[in-house]
């Protein structure tokens, strides 16, 4: 398909691919998900896994999504569509984006009450209400938050509505320009960070958790859980890097932008985990305590440095940030289809979309205070959304966008795409996407389930 058809344009340079998409992987799930999921999961054995992951499964698959994306340069629904309609794949693969749009949906209800809860706490940094905390008192201010549904509303309600805002406007694309400058400041804030907390913290206890690797540790719902996070943090599987690949330059290498992408992703991850256990560790707090551990560990860290309270600011505004680049990414999938399929304005399109969003998290909401019936499995509602959508509908979405690019969408079609700038690299990623990270995800989802 031609550039020109591209509804959208074309990113002006690789590195405002790179940004945007860098843009979307980083995100909550970096700073707040994945060092209470390394906590929960026992330290070196889920970070090893989780590397392992990223590079295996999620490398392959984002560049399968980047690849098909711009193949035919259209919203994950059309695009599949298109190729259903041209013959070249059966009907029903259109299954797949509306799975992934279900799934992103989901998300985009618990992702944005927590985004609320990093603008909650910017605030209480410039309040001041976060200073001179020790672990309790951390602890307490918490647990208070999490039972004052109203306040928590509004900042979710705040959150949707720059979401709705942005996306509707179609500012999506001045995106990158916002991450050029919140990456390198937030990676920087993060070093900073990172190197105060292992200077003041339990630094060779958290260091032997991060690397101690305990085979007991190693099983299938471990390898599940890290596989979920990885196409989590990478965004794959929602068909969000569909939508970036279609606005791609043909010129540039898929394989170097996505490995750039992944490594960003990794380094973000990694410094908030050394930024949060040697706290931990120093201070008592327990590594397994869920999604509170960073929203309790991270003002004691405020506190103990020069002009904190600044520094807590900034960091929680960062965080806010990332948190919306990586949320409009999600929203710009419905919108852009809702646009391009049925001529919906886009504010409109993202009224409506943010709306639902918006009401659902309501109920994610009470589910921490007034509502925390367990509703399933053990689980609130809170909970089982997250794990429903990372540790099933991910996956499976994930798994069945790759299947699709890599057994049915015919091997000429993508041969034409600039995987990497050698030729001959395209078979090295089509060979381990077709025979190495599909029938691992597979393996390790289906064992993972049934609890192998
Ligand atoms: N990758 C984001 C994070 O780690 O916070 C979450 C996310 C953003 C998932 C965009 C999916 C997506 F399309």
């Amino acid at each position: 398909m031609p550039e020109s058809r591209c509804l959208q344009g074309i990113w002006s340079s690789p590195w405002i691919f790179i940004f945007a998409a860098a843009g979307s992987a980083i995100g909550l799930g970096n700073i707040w998900k994945f060092p209470y999921m390394l906590g929960a999961n026992g330290g070196g054995a889920f970070l090893l896994i989780y590397c392992l992951c990223l590079v295996v499964v999620g490398l392959p698959m984002l560049m399968a999504e980047v690849a098909l994306g711009r193949t035919v340069r259209s919203n994950p629904v059309d695009t599949v569509n298109d190729l259903a309609e041209r013959h070249v794949v059966p009907k029903y693969w259109v299954a797949v984006p509306y799975l992934a749009g279900v799934t992103g949906l989901l998300i985009l209800t618990f992702y944005s009450v927590i985004a609320g809860w990093a603008f909650a706490y910017s605030r209480r940094a410039v309040t001041g209400a976060l200073e001179n905390l020790d672990k309790v008192q951390s602890e307490a201010l918490f647990q208070d938050f999490l039972q004052a549904p109203v306040e928590m509303i509004f900042w979710h309600t705040l959150f949707m509505v720059m979401v709705v805002l942005v996306v509707g406007q179609a500012v999506t694309r001045g995106l990158s320009s916002v991450v050029k400058l919140l990456l390198p400041a937030l990676i920087f804030l993060l070093l900073l960070l990172a190197g105060y907390a292992l200077v003041v913290g339990a630094s060779s206890e958290a260091i032997s958790f991060l690397l101690r690797f305990d085979w007991d540790q190693v099983t299938f719902e471990v390898a599940l859980s890290a596989i979920g996070h990885a196409l989590f943090s990478l965004g794959v599987g929602l068909g969000a890097m569909f939508s970036y690949g279609a606005y791609m330059s043909k010129r540039m290498s898929i394989a170097k932008a996505c490995t750039i992408v992944v490594g960003l992703d990794l380094l973000v991850s990694i410094l908030s985990a050394l930024i949060i256990f040697p706290l931990t560790f120093a201070f008592g707090i327990d590594v397994d305590s869920g999604p509170s551990l960073p929203f309790v560990t991270l003002p004691i860290i405020f506190d103990l440095l020069p002009a904190g309270q600044v520094i807590g600011l900034v960091f929680f505004a960062l965080l806010a940030l990332a948190a919306l680049t990586s949320a409009i990414a999600l929203m710009e999938l419905f919108v852009s289809w809702l646009h391009e399929r049925f001529y919906v304005g886009r504010l409109k399109a993202s009224f409506i979309i943010g709306l639902v969003i918006w009401f659902c998290g309501i109920a994610i909401v009470l589910s921490f205070s007034h509502w925390d019936a367990k509703i399933a499995f053990g689980l609130n509602l809170f909970e089982l959304v997250d794990n429903v959508t990372s540790l099933i509908m991910l996956p499976v979405a994930a798994i069945a966008l790759s299947v699709l690019v890599a057994w049915v969408v015919p091997e000429p079609m993508l041969k034409n795409e600039m995987i990497a700038k050698n030729p001959s690299h395209f078979r090295w990623w089509y060979t381990t996407l077709k025979y190495v990270s599909i029938p691992a995800a597979v393996l390790i989802t289906v064992a993972g389930w049934i609890g192998v």
